[in-house]
């Protein structure tokens, strides 16, 4: 009634950090952005700036690194004016009505502002105003793409509420020509009939993440209804289309139609779609030996998940995994074990009679308890992903270790009616005729599957698997996205800094059964990497000391350190860096910051090209040689249990010749893998 029968005025009101949940998704979103790189952001009726200080701080304060470019666009020349100066009166802020710093703490205050208690005001810091360009315009020109330009995200606030709906729905029809396909559009304070319409009619995708305390958000506009036109309603869980009628959050340009709840506006797309395929959040589990330490498998991770939350920022992540805390924390995602372990089995070793005891009353028990958790722990889950990695593998646990778990998970997941997908997994060896059972199962099971490199799919060919239709996609990690490239290293020389990886190798992965004792592998290993290392000191490289895994690789970067002073290798103390990494930002920035990449892991290597730098592989399986001759380096590889010091040294040498006319080829390469691995991403994500 308050809304037919009020005339509508437009209103200057704001006030610094008004809604606090809508910040925080503003900060979460901007997160997905790789490091380094930048990101484009217009405010439209940006009033006094009061939103557009409040949003740059939140972005500027937790990601430094980010370049945030900010236009900022108001149709009043007076208040724009404010806005620009960033000086506000504590007393009476011109021409705004509230109180506009009544939702700031004491901390805040003196976070943003320089204060000056003698005049009574205020002054923005030199933080947040700068980088922010200013625009008197309308926001319903159909100039405002010109004016501002494409945008990652938009900004459009409390003003379109003060239209009549139909000049609302206009206006906000022209701003979202603005944003970027995949770009976010924040929209609150509108008329929920027309956002509701356009956001169909357009097919935007809601984000439900935090929809409910930012609907609650903001005080003064819940608190004015029903009283005032711009009141907010109640949120309504019992509207059959409330994940669309109360988001205030969208994601554009990506496919949704027929994925939204229905409804009940009566819009042709509904009328068209009545029986949606699916209702939000969509939900995946994430499965692998994620969070022990392996820097290479968790890059994998990573860059799923940042990739699936770019594509689908309101999907909900589970990683089922076998460091569940490490990863919870890390990615800030639910995280469960693969295999829960109820009774230490050392405890009942002692005998034969005590063994079998054990399997059957505690055992056997347990197991079926892991069968139900599994069945359980899928409830809801839309799919089931195992992400790259060499999982399908018994290399290092036998059958019953990765090869059962895979094939317990998928049961259940399958029991569950998950989408079960294998993406981009690297297999075997499967020594055992148990695991290959187990595999070849899964991998049948399957919805979609692929494989890292063809080795891997003529390795379960090779196992009586027909896997000739299947595809093989590069590496996961080859779609994280990357920091913007120093090319230089930090050298003390005036020579470049070379990245020596190490790996605790005692023989896993070679030729089967071992020939020798795995401690005399790992010694002949560590005297071959100390003798190119000294080599390169000697040389007056500079060399910088590189692990892959947290947990096993730092022995080995201390026993190197030991072998070099035992051989007496005269060099500078900077000549050697060796700076800890325990994450994978810290392995990144070291890689970045090295001109050559000499490592055992196999995702350094991946790094190492990623970041462009040229890369001698030592290999301890085939799938190094395939990575190696797809950057067109095969000749640069050697394998880990032949090296040869001089053969290495001189690819070594041809290679620092090369570099400079590698690089555009390796960057070709890692380029074309990036977007074969787009593809991939939209294909597994089409239909769900
Ligand atoms: C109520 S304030 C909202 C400020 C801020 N967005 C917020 O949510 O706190 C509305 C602002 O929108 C501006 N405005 C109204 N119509 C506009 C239009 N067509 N184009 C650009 N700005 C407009 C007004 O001048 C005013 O400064």
């Amino acid at each position: 009634m308050v809304r037919i029968s009020t005339a509508r005025r437009q209103y200057f009101g704001t006030f610094f950090l008004r809604n606090r949940p809508q910040l925080e998704l503003i900060r979460r979103l901007s997160n997905q952005r790789g490091l380094g790189f930048t990101l484009k952001i217009a405010f439209l009726g940006c009033s006094n700036g009061a939103e557009v200080y409040s949003i740059l701080r939140t972005i500027r304060s937790r990601r430094p690194d980010l370049k945030v470019i900010a236009h900022a666009v108001d149709i009043s020349k007076e208040i724009l004016e404010v806005a620009q100066n960033g000086v506000y009166s504590l007393k009476a802020p011109q021409l705004v009505g509230e109180p506009i710093f009544a939702r700031m703490n004491g901390d805040e205050l003196q976070d943003m502002f320089d204060v000056d208690r003698a005049r009574d005001e205020v002054r923005i810091k030199t933080w947040l105003k700068e980088g922010i360009i200013w625009h008197l315009e309308d926001a319903a020109s159909p100039e405002l793409l010109n004016v501002v330009g494409p945008q990652d995200m938009v900004v459009a606030n409390n003003f379109l509420c003060h239209m009549t709906p139909p000049t609302a729905e206009r206006c906000l029809r022209n701003i979202a020509h603005l944003v970027t396909p995949t770009g976010y559009l924040f929209v609150s304070g509108i008329d929920l009939d027309v956002r509701t319409k356009v956001a169909l009619d357009l097919g935007w995708r809601p984000i439900q993440d935090l929809m409910e305390d930012i609907h609650d958000g903001d005080p003064s506009v819940r608190g004015d209804w029903p009283w005032r036109y711009w009141g907010l309603e109640p949120f309504n869980k019992r509207r059959r289309d409330w994940k669309l009628r109360y988001a205030s959050a969208f994601q554009l340009g990506v496919q949704c139609e027929g994925q939204i709840s229905s409804p009940q506006t009566g819009s042709r797309t509904l009328e068209r779609d009545s029986k949606p395929k699916k209702t939000y959040p969509l939900k995946i589990s994430l499965f692998g030996n994620f969070g022990q330490g392996n820097l290479g498998n968790d890059c994998t991770l990573q860059a799923i998940l940042y990739n699936l939350r770019q594509r689908r920022p309101d999907v909900e992540l589970n990683c089922i995994c076998t460091g569940p805390e490490a990863i919870a924390t890390i990615h800030n995602i639910a995280a469960v074990p693969i295999h829960d372990i109820f009774v230490t089995p050392g405890l009942l070793r002692s005998n034969p009679l005590a063994r079998f005891l054990r399997k059957v009353f505690i055992g056997i028990p347990h197991e079926l308890y892991r069968w139900l958790k599994a069945f359980n722990t899928l409830k809801g889950t839309d799919m089931f992903i195992v992400p790259g990695t060499q999982f399908l593998s018994d290399n290092l646990t036998g059958p019953f270790g990765w090869p059962y778990m895979a094939f317990k998970w998928s049961i259940a997941a399958k029991l569950r009616r998950c989408k079960l997908l294998f993406v981009s997994v690297g297999v075997g060896p499967l020594r055992h005729p148990l695991s290959r059972f187990f595999v070849k199962c899964v991998l049948l099971l399957a919805d979609y599957r692929s494989y890292r490199d063809d080795l891997s799919r003529q390795y379960m060919r090779r196992i009586g698997f027909d896997s000739t239709h299947d595809p093989v996609y590069p590496d996961l990690a080859f779609s994280l996205p990357m920091p913007p490239i120093p090319r230089e290293g930090h050298c003390t020389t005036g020579k470049p800094v070379i990245a020596v990886g190490v790996k605790d190798y005692h023989g896993q992965y070679g030729p089967w059964p071992l020939q020798h004792h795995p401690d005399d592998i790992y010694r002949h290993y560590l005297d071959k990497v100390t003798a190119f290392v000294a080599w390169l000191l000697e040389h007056l490289y500079t060399v910088r000391l590189v692990i892959g895994d947290a947990s096993y690789d730092t022995q080995v970067l201390a026993d190197l350190r030991k072998s070099l002073n035992e051989r007496n290798v005269k060099h500078e103390n900077l000549q050697v860096i060796d700076e800890p990494i325990e994450s994978l930002e810290q392995l990144v920035s070291q890689l970045a910051t090295s001109d050559i990449v000499v490592s055992p892991r196999f995702h350094n290597v991946v790094l190492g090209l990623l970041l462009n730098k040229p890369v001698i592989s030592l290999s301890y399986h085939d799938k190094f040689v395939s990575l190696m001759d797809g950057v067109g380096l095969a000749k640069y590889c050697q394998p880990i249990d032949h090296l040869d010091v001089d053969e290495l040294i001189d690819q070594f040498i041809e290679i620092e010749k090369n570099a400079e006319d590698l690089r555009p080829f390796i960057s070709q390469k890692t380029e074309e893998y990036r977007k074969a691995l787009d593809k991939q991403y939209t294909a597994i994500l089409k239909d769900v």
